[in-house]
């Protein structure tokens, strides 16, 4: 709880801001000593000596951290063939003995593997695992594991020109852009220290790269102005090995901000050398003050956004056409697939694939399939909606296997709770990264490799440049994310992009032993809670895959019964309330979006008796009689989840309150307060949606299941 807007004093003459106190780290080992010395002095409770050659006798007790090329004991203790399996961010956790010295060697083939590992090490440490006789070899499964940084304001709802409300409830946006207002002296270039906690949170979890701005993007950020302030901010987050990128607007070229360099809408033409050249010109600015500038996300023909398909080219000629401007520089594009227009498909969900499908499959002049250049990414949510608590996975992973695909994640709260809710999302991205694709290829045989994680880290299809993108929860609040526990989902994205593999409940304790307590009962008590949390919340919001149905005005709570402008954006468009039942029919008897899947999942969703039941109505128009597997009628069972959600949120209350004796006395408060919170707005989705569905079912609330309010 520092003063997060205390200002550094900035290594370049940018920023010499009025009472910077303390200065930056300018390299990435200057960065791990740091965490040692600051983790291991308040773990230990003792000063650590640094010294930056321990010379020949290596003190007992030595931690040694290092590159074999900054190293000279790195190299006497790890060889090269011992480094070589971790390649560039992974690392090497060594324990050693030589008569009565003891130490452990950290050590990476580049630096950023060395702090990976110095954290990991500390982590170790802090969980109270043992940190002798390691020998521990550690990589990534995934290349670039990136957060993408909307800003906090939410554009559509108009509602929230403060920043207050909306994608993360009070936590207000965490870089300081603007040039003139409440917050001047404080901006950037000026580097604040909450952008250095955040940078440290994300290094201790092997994230290595953000785009800093909304996706719906404002060109104001390729501004000669903001690139400077982005550059500061690029110098601030290097040595924790966080690279930087920028969202952009297909239409840039014609801003007259950047005249006389713009362009018309008629030299838009992505095959066009003036195109290509805009976007080459405003990446080299970018790269020669951003050295290690990694490129530009797009979110194109998109709600509103412009893009290709306004010139009549598609989202491969527009996508190749700013890669290529921008391949000599090293740089990449992460063009989203979140597109959904109405003219394609009456399906919202089947009109993605529709749109990039048949890109992936074209051949290429030497035989190869997929137009789609190399240093392109499609990113892709997890599921073909958007981000809602429970999806099945997109269809579009495993069918795009000529192309390179990200995984887009929403770790912060939109759908799932905002920043009121506790809802710890690793198991959904468990259920997500372990979901079986039943992929073939092209001869029709089962790959071997194939769930979504296979997918995604490219050993399914053989894809040597990876991703996995996710939506950030940083704000300005003291604890970054508003609420306590929305830190375990920044925390969990980060280990489960490293490794997909990993159990959701063990990085559960990881964070519970490294943020609340080490305490067996308090771990115990505190991982069940959350284990339990996300499903909770899936059950009182929308149960039985019951998809969006979340009020327009802030999407935190409910309103089934809404009716908007744009049928794909309206709660009723999507459960399809009537005598019959509820949910959308997408088997080959309604829309057949089941035929996206590969066919032993299409076979499985696309038939009522076999689809697994929290996706039922996901692909079925279910009847109220409809018999459940508990035996229970649907319409009993949906009545029972929806109170079993809310009572879990009850159960975590009271839990939360026997804990008070062993936990610190402001952060507990912290959290039973918004548990209240929690409680009471489970109760209101609880109690709107089933009296709503009663219209339709004509039925009460079963007997059995205990009352409802
Ligand atoms: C959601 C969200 C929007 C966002 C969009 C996207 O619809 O509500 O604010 O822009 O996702 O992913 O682009």
């Amino acid at each position: 709880n520092a003063d997060r807007n205390k200002v550094y004093r900035h290594s370049t003459n940018l920023s010499m801001a009025p009472g910077s106190t303390e200065r930056l780290v300018e390299t990435t080992l200057a960065a791990a000593r740091d965490e040692l010395v600051r983790g291991l002095g308040g773990l230990l409770d003792q000063a650590v000596p640094v010294k930056t050659s321990p010379g020949d006798r290596i003190p007992d007790g030595a931690v040694i951290v290092g590159t074999r090329d900054s190293s000279s004991a790195v190299r006497q203790y790890t060889s090269a063939d011992d480094l070589a399996p971790v390649g560039d961010d992974g690392y090497l956790i060594r324990s050693f003995s030589r008569g009565t010295q003891r130490f452990t060697v950290i050590a990476g083939n580049t630096e950023a593997g060395a702090l990976y590992g110095t954290f990991a090490f500390l982590r170790r440490l802090q969980t109270h695992k043992p940190i002798t006789r390691l020998d521990i070899s550690e990589s990534p499964r995934v290349k670039n594991r990136h957060l993408n940084n909307w800003e906090t304001v939410r554009l559509y709802a108009g509602n929230n020109a403060s920043g207050t409300g909306g994608l993360s409830g009070e936590n207000g946006t965490i870089f300081n852009f603007a040039a003139t207002g409440a917050s001047a002296g404080r901006n950037l270039p000026v580097i604040l220290d909450r952008y250095i906690v955040v940078a440290r949170a994300m290094a201790s979890v092997g994230i290595n790269g953000i785009t800093i701005n909304l996706v719906n993007a404002d060109n104001v950020y390729l501004t000669a102005q903001y690139i400077a302030q982005e550059a500061a901010l690029a110098d601030a987050l290097r040595p924790y090995g966080i690279k930087i990128a920028l969202s952009i607007n297909y239409t840039a070229p014609t801003d007259p901000r950047f005249a006389p360099d713009t362009l018309t809408n008629e030299q838009l033409d992505p095959h066009g050398d003036e195109f290509r050249g805009w976007w080459n010109r405003r990446a080299r600015m970018l790269r020669d003050s951003i050295p290690d500038f990694t490129g530009f996300t797009v979110k194109a023909n998109s709600e509103g956004q412009p893009g290709p398909q306004d010139f009549g080219d598609d989202h491969g000629d527009g996508a190749n056409a700013i890669a290529a401007a921008v391949a000599p520089l090293g740089m990449k594009i992460y063009w989203r697939t979140f597109v959904y227009n109405a003219d394609v498909d009456e399906d919202r969900l089947k009109r993605a694939y529709l749109e990039f499908g048949y890109i992936d499959d074209e051949r290429r002049p030497d035989g190869t399939r997929g137009r789609f250049l190399d240093n392109v990414f499609l990113q892709t949510k997890n599921g073909p909606l958007d981000f809602q608590a429970r999806e099945p996975v997109h269809p579009m992973f495993g069918r795009m296997e000529n192309t390179n695909q990200a995984l887009e994640l929403q770790v912060t709260q939109e759908y799932t709770g905002q920043d009121e809710m506790l809802c710890y999302l690793a198991p959904m991205w468990e259920e997500v990264l372990k979901t079986d694709t039943y992929a073939t290829d092209e001869r029709g045989r089962l790959l071997g490799k194939r769930l979504m994680g296979h997918i995604v880290d490219g050993t399914a299809q053989r894809h040597s440049d990876t991703a996995i993108v996710g939506v950030a929860n940083l704000g300005n609040a003291d604890n970054v994310t508003g609420h306590h526990f929305s830190q375990a989902n920044l925390f969990a994205f980060g280990r489960q992009s490293w490794d997909w593999t990993l159990d959701s409940a063990d990085i559960a304790a990881d964070w519970v032993r490294m943020t609340w307590s080490n305490r067996e009962h308090v771990v115990g008590t505190i991982v069940k809670m959350m284990m339990g949390s996300w499903e909770a919340l899936v059950s009182y919001q929308t149960p039985l895959g019951i998809a969006h149905q979340f009020r327009s005005s802030d999407h935190y709570g409910p309103n089934p019964a809404e009716r908007l402008a744009r049928d794909d954006w309206s709660p009723v468009y999507y459960n399809k309330a009537d005598s019959v039942g509820l949910g959308y029919d997408r088997s080959p008897t309604g829309s057949d979006f089941t035929a996206q899947y590969f066919p032993t999942l299409e076979a499985r969703y696309g038939n009522i008796g076999t689809v697994p039941e929290n996706l039922l109505m996901w692909f079925h128009h279910v009847s109220w009689d409809h018999r459940m597997r508990s035996g229970r009628i649907f319409w009993d069972e949906l009545v029972y989840r929806y109170q079993m959600g809310v009572q879990y949120v009850t159960w975590m209350r009271l839990t939360w309150d026997s804990l008070q004796p062993s936990l610190d006395a402001r952060r507990f408060s912290e959290v039973k307060a918004k548990l209240a919170i929690h409680e009471a707005d489970a109760g209101d989705w609880r109690d709107t949606c089933v009296n709503y569905w009663k219209e339709f079912s004509g039925r009460d609330n079963p007997v059995d299941d205990g009352p409802l309010s």
